[in-house]
Parts: C-alpha cells; sequence; structure tokens
C-alpha cells in the first residue's frame, strides 16, 4: 500500500504552479476567499461550498458577447459569454463548440403542461457534443484543470458527466478516471465512457457512495475533482441561462423549469440569473421550478420542511441521471430557490414517462430525467402553484439516445400482455406489396 502510494504522490506531486492573479473563489457559508489557482472543492476554513467571485460590479452590455475573441471561442455558446465567467487563459481552455442548443416551442406540449394560454419553450441541452448539458460545465472544469496544471481529472458519475468528462479530457490529452455504480446507469452513457477512453471504475454501490469514495480520493492525492462541487465546472453551466435569455430577447420569463439530482445546476442558475441582474441585462427575475423524482426527492423533502432539517434518502427512480440521495449542491440551491421565491416538487416515475412520451412524440426527444421539468410544470399548473397564462421554459438536459432501453420499454414491453397506451410498436410483415398496403391503409386510418 504504502509502496503504491508513494509512487502516485511522485507522479502527482510534480505539477508545475501556476499563475492565475484573477481567479478568486470564496465560501458562501462563510464569505472565506482563497485563490482560485488550485484545485478547490470545499472552503478550508468552514468545509463550505465555494462559488467563483467573478467581481462583476460594471454593467455588461448584451452586443458585447462574442467580440474580440478567437473564433474557437467566438462559436462556443460557453466563451462567447466570456465577460461573465472566469478569467482562464486562451491556451488552457478546451473547447468542443458547446452550446448554441435550439430553444423548441411546440403548442401541443404547452396544451400538455396546462399552459395552452400561456406559452412553453424548451431548451434542449440534448443538443450538445456529448448530448447532455454537461458539456457546458465540463469546458469551464477541464479547461481550469488545465490553467492549474492537473495531471488527472476525475468524476463520479449517473453518466452524462462521465460521458462529457471522457471526450473533454481526451480533448485535453489529460487522463480521466471515472466512478460509476454498477448496473445503474444506461448503456449508452457507458458506451460514450468508454469510448472516449477514460478509465471506467464501476462501484458496488450508488451515486452516493461513488461521490464520497472519490472525495475520500481527491482529499488525499492531487487529481482535479470536475463534480460540480467543483465551482468551475458551475460557471459554464450559467450559460444556459445566459443563452436562454438571450434567444429570448432578454425578456425574462415567469418559470424556468429543471430537474434536481445533485442540484448543480440548480445553484448554477441562481447564480447566473443573480449576476445578469446585477450587470443590469435583466430587470427582475424569474421563478426557478426545481422537480426531483419522487424516490430521489430529498431537497424537495427540506424545502417542505422549511429547511429545518435535511435527511439523505436511499434514491430509487426510473430516471437513473436523477437517482441521487445526498444532493451535494443542496445549500447552493436553497440559495438559488430563496433568491428566485421558486418553486419545488416532485413528480412520480409514472408521470416522468408520460411526460418523456409527450416530447418524444412531437419529435424533440429527451431522456427520462429531462422530462422531469414538463411532467413537473404539468404538476405546478393543475395545482394551481404557476397561472396557466404563464411564460415557463423548461430545460431538456439530455438527449432521446442517452437511454434507449427506457424508449424500448416505454413501447414495447407487455402491460399484463397489452400494449401501454399511445405505445407505438414496430410491425412485422411479409415482404409483399399488398402487406405494405395493408399497412400503409393502417398508418392513414389509424
Ligand atoms: N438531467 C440529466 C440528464 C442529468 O444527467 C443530471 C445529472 C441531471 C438532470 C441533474 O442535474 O445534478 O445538476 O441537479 N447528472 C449527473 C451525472 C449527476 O453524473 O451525469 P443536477
Amino acid at each position: 500500500m504504502g509502496a503504491v502510494r508513494d509512487a502516485v504522490m511522485a507522479t502527482l506531486g510534480s505539477a508545475e504552479p501556476a499563475s492565475l492573479p484573477a481567479l478568486v473563489v470564496r465560501c458562501m457559508a462563510c464569505g472565506a476567499a482563497f485563490a482560485g489557482d488550485r484545485p478547490l472543492t470545499r472552503c478550508e476554513t468552514c468545509g463550505g461550498l465555494l462559488d467563483v467571485d467573478l467581481a462583476l460590479d460594471r454593467p455588461v452590455r448584451a452586443d458585447a458577447f462574442g467580440v474580440g475573441l478567437p473564433p474557437t471561442l467566438r462559436h462556443s455558446g460557453v466563451w462567447r459569454y466570456r465577460p461573465l465567467l472566469p478569467a482562464l487563459p486562451d491556451d488552457a481552455i478546451v473547447s468542443r463548440w458547446e452550446g448554441n442548443t435550439p430553444l423548441y416551442e411546440d403548442g401541443r406540449l404547452g396544451e400538455y403542461a396546462g399552459l395552452g394560454a400561456g406559452e412553453l419553450r424548451l431548451k434542449h441541452e440534448g443538443h450538445n457534443p456529448t448530448a447532455s448539458f454537461k458539456d457546458r460545465g465540463m469546458t469551464v472544469g477541464v479547461s481550469h484543470a488545465r490553467a492549474v496544471g492537473a495531471r488527472i481529472v476525475a468524476c463520479a458519475s449517473t453518466g452524462n458527466t462521465s460521458a462529457s468528462l471522457a471526450s473533454y479530457a481526451a480533448a485535453a490529452g489529460l487522463p480521466a478516471l471515472v466512478l460509476i455504480p454498477e448496473g445503474k446507469i444506461s448503456g449508452g452513457k457507458l458506451a460514450q465512457t468508454i469510448a472516449y477512453g477514460a478509465r471506467v471504475v464501476q462501484i458496488a454501490g450508488d451515486f452516493d457512495q461513488a461521490l464520497t469514495l472519490l472525495r475520500e480520493l481527491t482529499d488525499a492525492y492531487d487529481v482535479y475533482l470536475v463534480n460540480s462541487v467543483n465551482p468551475f465546472r458551475l460557471e459554464g453551466q450559467k450559460t444556459i441561462v445566459f443563452e436562454m435569455l438571450e434567444q429570448l430577447d432578454w425578456q425574462v420569463p415567469d418559470v424556468i423549469a429543471l430537474p434536481g439530482g445533485n442540484l448543480g445546476n440548480t445553484a448554477a442558475f441562481g447564480k447566473a440569473l443573480a449576476e445578469l441582474l446585477a450587470v443590469g441585462l435583466i430587470d427582475r427575475l424569474p421563478k426557478l421550478a426545481v422537480v426531483q423524482a419522487a424516490g430521489a426527492a430529498p431537497f424537495a423533502a427540506y424545502h417542505a420542511g422549511g429547511y429545518a432539517r435535511f435527511e439523505a434518502v436511499v434514491a430509487e427512480t426510473i430516471a437513473t441521471a436523477i437517482k441521487i440521495g445526498n444532493p451535494a449542491s443542496t445549500a447552493r440551491a436553497r440559495r438559488s430557490i430563496e433568491g428566485t421565491i421558486g418553486l419545488v416538487t416532485t413528480v412520480t416515475d409514472g408521470e416522468i414517462m408520460d411526460a418523456k412520451a409527450a416530447i418524444d412524440r412531437v419529435g424533440i426527444g429527451c431522456e427520462p430525467a429531462s422530462a422531469a421539468s414538463l411532467a413537473g410544470l404539468r404538476r405546478l399548473v393543475a395545482e394551481g402553484r404557476i397561472a396557466p397564462d404563464a411564460r415557463a421554459v423548461g430545460v431538456l438536459t439530455g438527449h432521446v439516445l442517452k437511454d434507449a432501453d427506457a424508449v424500448v420499454a416505454y413501447h414495447l414491453a407487455d402491460h399484463d400482455g397489452a400494449a401501454r397506451e399511445g405505445a407505438n410498436r414496430p410491425v412485422s410483415i411479409a415482404a409483399t406489396l399488398p402487406a405494405l398496403e395493408r399497412t400503409l391503409h393502417d398508418a392513414l386510418h389509424g
């Protein structure tokens, strides 16, 4: 053991110290400030969560975005917002032209949510290079890793973070170590992570145990952790909100709904909105609406109890991406919800899969966890917590192909010998024109 430890230490200990004077991180609990030239993921004074402190004390104009940047950064839907991001050196930045995702609108989904008298738009983060929103955070996290001279980058994951890290680490030429709960992430995400060359470690445990174990490792060794406890990763995820607001011509919607798992996005969205307000790009805040799966809803329970006592749970949901029982960014998420007078709700697996089928059916498509946004909006409208004429944006966090098994199970599985209502089963026919003609007739007449 000692020999392994010494050999690892000898390899990791040789990084050049970085000089990054413009970077400051600050503890959200005690306010202590630290230089951002090291991979810090918790406050060294009190153990609290850290934020990158951008000291945004001057107005920023919308027409400043993308101006004066090298082409690779100008075309990134993350780095074009550089005036609102940490000042990392150009030569450290690893970008895959992430972001630039569509903001869809389809009246049928507005009706589904109960917002027929209002407006529903869907920001589709599945249109990122590795098909989830994680790429926006990863470009900043891995670039910071390079800037501070990291030798290896690591994450625990329910699948999307690992796919994204594997891709960006490969781009950066850095080795990546990934911890996943064995048998509990989708095949597509595992395939991506393997294909992009990360070292995949499957643990006999759930995501929460994987993250706890990895933090023990990164506390003991100079291994760069890119989970959302890393404040630089959240900086990239802020750009979902920046890009959404820009696509809405800076007209603030009433509600932004998103799924809540480890609560990194909830944290990032709250920070993004506060910063847009501070630099004068918006003049009011939308409500953030966080939607958790009913079987993985410790934050919803914490919120419902007036934030008196947080209790972790053992998570269980079909939406494996958000199967998380002890979210790392709980305190930051509370700040986001309190700061936007936001909403928190839960939805059942059945509601998630029905909302997903509705999103898929109009040709947009998303993975199960993403559909929690629409399912949550529908529930909040039905409960009268969101007005039916509200302007809402739901965030679709991942692509439909991320979890093909979930699609097959929904549409092809037997439900007591019968197909589920609304199931779209392929038909098999003889290779003859009459058989095909009968199929054409059925397709036209239902
Ligand atoms: N949606 C998808 C598709 C996700 O992959 C995740 C998180 C979330 C929503 C929840 O976001 O954690 O910011 O609240 N996936 C992580 C992972 C945990 O490892 O890929 P959050």
